[in-house]
Parts: structure tokens; C-alpha cells; sequence
């Protein structure tokens, strides 16, 4: 039997639509006015729109199309004498902020001829990238040795990737030790200022006099001790970053300089009025809270909301208990690789306290204490005693307190068995005895399981 063969294109219509409707990619065929013809499962699935009808491409509530295709055009060079997208293929990526997660998606859109049509339909093809994304992320965060698996904070290295390319202002919030200079670093390392400088300045470690010319230098005779010009440390960073920690130390009085140097590019050195140009990313650190600071006239707000252009927020160590084994095993490799020994075990109760310690120093202390463990480890093992003494009198503590209460109650329930035989099993005459009333013992007896 000879197979017959498709001879129309009406016949490879249906075919197509079968194929079309089944595969993960996203498939919407719109008219030139934005009225959409056709849109498969996976579009309406991908652009998180199953629960609303889409009529027209401006029905996509997870963002605007046209706006973002317009961009990607005038990037592309794609546009036509009226300014509008020409209508050649075009591919751009937009992260969708779900409720939940956010979705990476890359759109391949251009103008293609259809069948029965005299005018021609622009053509959409959507392709999910999120995984691919986590992966690069992942991937990026290893190489510079930033480990976590905790989502919160997987979301602020995603943004990090996301926002290191561009110029904008960080201010990075979070306790002591959570990694904060790290994540500063790893800004700079993704950003197109990689080659040139990162410099670093704890604004607490500076006497509050030498602020002002540790950031903007100084000319030769402008103060005591000034014998020299002294490049400030917005120089060093020129066309780098500038990394100030502990931003929220800054005295109020230099905080109106600082913002125009940040905003303006420009500063004077201490002793002239000669204007510098600098180019200068800056990244700022606080453990404080800096909007608590503004509220409470503590900090300039206009300063505070050109730093905090991009917020981002590092949860302490306790938040992310599921990273404590993960920053263990990466510690233990890099003090193997400064040659410490690599046969150490850590025994189950100093795991348990590992687990449960709150962390108050959070990475770094927890770094401390796995060298701590190692070097103080007993017979190649590490025991609570080779822990850190803050850690290990914590867990006392709590074994302290958990002993005290146990005393109390053998105490009380010996001090009631004898109420209650001096009173002959009558509950009434032995709380009697025991000053406390009837319920009250009543109580005390189902506790301690006295009958
Ligand atoms: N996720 C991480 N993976 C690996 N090492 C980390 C991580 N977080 C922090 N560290 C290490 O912990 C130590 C403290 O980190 P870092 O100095 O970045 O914290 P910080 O928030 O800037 O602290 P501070 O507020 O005291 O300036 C560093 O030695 C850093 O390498
Ligand atoms: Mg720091």
C-alpha cells in the first residue's frame, strides 16, 4: 500500500497546531495592531497568564511586551524610520517576578508571512531559561567561593548577578560576619569595573578627624601632619569600585560631601577648591539599620536613598541553619589547603551544637570554630570540648538550666509524697501543709505523675 502524501498546506495545518500545542516552548502568533491570533498552553503556562484570557499582547500582566520589545530592538538596531521595532527577529530575556519564584524567559519575535493573510503576523517564541540561570549562578557563586544553598539567600546572589553589570549604588544590610565585604567583592568581580580597583573602607576603623581626607586626600599643609598631597581613597577606586563598610559611622557632617562625590562624580581634596572628576561605583556596608538611622535624624536621607538604590538584605547564619554543614565541609577544605589535617571527624554532639548555637559572629565565628574544632580536635575527633569556650558554655548553660529544673522537681515531689502521708492520702490537709491550695497540688501531681 502506497502512503499518501500531504498535499496541502490545510492539511499540515492540524499537524502543526498538534505540535505546537504539546511542546514546552511558547508559541503566540499576533496581529500588527498587538490582537493575539494564537497562543498555546505553554505561552499562557510560561507567562503565568492560564488563569486570565490574553486577547491582546498587552493583556500579559507579568510585563509589558511592547516596552521591553521596543528596548531589545533599539538595542538590536532593529527599528524602522517611524521608531517602532522593523520587524526582523529579535531576542531578548525578561525576568518574570512571580509570586513565588522568579522565571527567566527568553523571547524570539519577528515579523513572519502567514498562510492566508495578506498582511504579516509577528511571529513570538518563548523559551524558559530559568533553570539554566540557577545553574550559572550556581556555577558563578563556587567560583568565587561564596557557598550557600539557602533560597534567601541564592535570591541575593541571583540579584547580584543580575544588578553587577550596571553602575548602580548597593547598600548591602546584615549582622556582623554574614558576608557582606564578600558579596561586595563579588559585585565588583562580575562588573565591567573587574580590571581596575576594589577598594575598601571601614569607615569604623577611622578616627572621625582623618574621614574626610582618607576618602577625599588632602593637599600638602592643609592640616598638621599633611606634608605631603595624599590621593584619597575616591582616587584609588577611579573607574573601580569603592567599597565603604560600616557607612552608617560617617558623621553627620560629612555626609552632605560624601553624597556629592557619590551623585556629582566630583570632589576637592582637604586644603583646595580644585574640583577632581572621579568615576566610582560605590558599595556601601552597614550592620545598623539605615533607614532606622534616617527616621531618627541620625543619617542624611537624601544620602541614604542614593546608596540604597539597589537594597539588598543578607540573612544571619541562624536564618539559614541548612548553609552551617555546608560552610563546614568548605572550611575544612580550605584549611585543608593550608595543610591541616584532613582525617578529622566531627563526632554527633559537637554536630548538635554546631546546628543549634545561634551564631552570633555568624560565618566568621563559624569559621573560627572549625578551625578551632580541628586544631583542639581529641584523638582525630572533634568533641563539644574542642569547640570554642563561647560555644561550649552556651551548651553548658542549657544543660545547667535543664539540671536545675530536674533538681526542683525531685525536691517537689518528695516535699509532696510526705504532705500526703503526714495527711493520710487527704489532698485537701496536704496542701494544706504545703501552703498552696488544692488545685495547685493537684496540678504539681499530675506533673511529676505522682497517684
Ligand atoms: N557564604 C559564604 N561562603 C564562604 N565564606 C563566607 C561566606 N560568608 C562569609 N564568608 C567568610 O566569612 C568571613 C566573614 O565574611 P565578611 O567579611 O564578608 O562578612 P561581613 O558581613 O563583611 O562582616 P563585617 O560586618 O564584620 O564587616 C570571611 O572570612 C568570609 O570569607
Ligand atoms: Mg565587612
Amino acid at each position: 500500500m502506497g502512503k499518501k502524501a500531504i498535499s496541502s498546506e490545510t492539511q499540515l495545518i492540524p499537524m502543526l497546531e498538534a505540535v505546537v500545542s504539546y511542546i514546552d516552548e511558547g508559541v503566540i502568533i499576533a496581529d500588527k495592531q498587538g490582537n493575539v491570533i494564537y497562543l498555546n498552553p505553554s505561552a499562557s503556562t510560561l507567562l503565568d497568564c492560564s488563569n486570565h484570557p490574553i486577547s491582546r499582547l498587552s493583556d500579559i500582566k507579568a510585563f509589558n511586551f511592547q516596552r521591553t520589545l521596543l528596548r531589545a530592538a533599539i538595542q538590536a538596531g532593529e527599528v524602522d524610520a517611524a521608531g517602532r521595532p522593523s520587524g526582523r527577529f529579535v531576542t531578548f530575556e525578561e525576568r518574570l517576578q512571580l509570586e513565588n519564584d522568579d522565571r527567566y524567559l527568553e523571547f524570539h519575535t519577528g515579523f513572519v508571512d502567514c498562510f492566508d493573510h495578506d498582511d504579516k503576523m509577528r511571529l513570538i517564541l518563548i523559551r524558559n531559561r530559568t533553570e539554566q540561570r540557577r545553574i550559572e549562578a550556581v556555577y558563578k557563586k563556587r567560583q568565587s567561593g561564596f557557598e550557600t544553598n539557602d533560597p534567601g539567600m541564592l535570591d541575593v546572589v541571583h540579584r547580584i548577578q543580575q544588578i553587577a553589570p550596571s553602575d548602580a549604588f548597593v547598600l548591602l544590610q546584615g549582622d556582623s560576619g554574614t558576608g557582606k565585604t564578600m558579596l561586595g567583592r563579588m559585585i565588583h568581580n562580575l562588573s565591567r569595573r573587574t580590571q581596575a580597583p576594589f577598594i575598601e573602607v571601614n569607615c569604623a576603623a577611622i578616627p572621625e578627624s582623618l574621614i574626610e581626607s582618607e576618602l577625599f586626600g588632602h593637599k600638602k599643609g592643609a592640616f598638621t601632619g599633611a606634608t605631603s598631597d595624599r590621593a584619597g581613597r575616591f582616587q584609588s577606586a577611579h573607574q573601580g569600585t569603592l567599597f565603604l563598610d560600616e557607612i552608617s559611622e560617617v558623621p553627620l557632617h560629612l555626609q552632605a560631601k560624601l553624597l556629592r562625590a557619590i551623585q556629582d562624580q566630583e570632589l576637592e581634596m582637604v586644603g583646595s577648591d580644585q574640583t577632581v572628576k572621579v568615576d566610582v561605583r560605590v558599595i556601601t556596608a552597614s550592620n545598623r539599620n539605615l533607614r532606622d538611622m534616617v527616621d531618627a535624624g541620625e543619617f542624611r536621607a537624601d544620602l541614604f536613598y542614593r546608596l540604597a538604590v539597589i537594597p539588598l538584605t543578607i540573612p544571619s547564619l541562624c536564618q539559614r541553619p541548612g548553609d552551617i554543614p555546608l560552610l563546614i565541609n568548605h572550611f575544612c577544605s580550605l584549611l585543608a589547603a593550608r595543610g591541616y589535617p584532613t582525617d578529622i571527624e566531627c563526632n554527633q554532639e559537637a554536630m548538635r551544637m554546631m546546628m543549634n548555637y545561634p551564631w552570633p559572629g555568624n560565618v566568621r565565628e563559624l569559621e573560627n570554630a572549625v578551625e578551632h574544632g580541628i586544631i583542639c580536635a581529641v584523638n582525630k575527633h572533634v568533641e563539644p570540648e574542642s569547640l570554642p569556650q563561647d560555644i561550649y558554655n552556651y551548651f553548658q548553660k542549657e544543660h545547667g538550666e535543664q539540671t536545675k529544673t530536674r533538681d526542683n522537681e525531685i525536691l517537689q515531689a518528695h516535699q509532696i509524697k510526705s504532705a500526703l502521708e503526714e495527711a493520710d492520702g487527704n489532698k485537701s490537709d496536704a496542701a494544706t501543709l504545703l501552703g498552696i491550695d488544692r488545685t495547685t497540688l493537684w496540678r504539681r501531681m499530675q506533673r511529676l505523675g505522682i497517684h
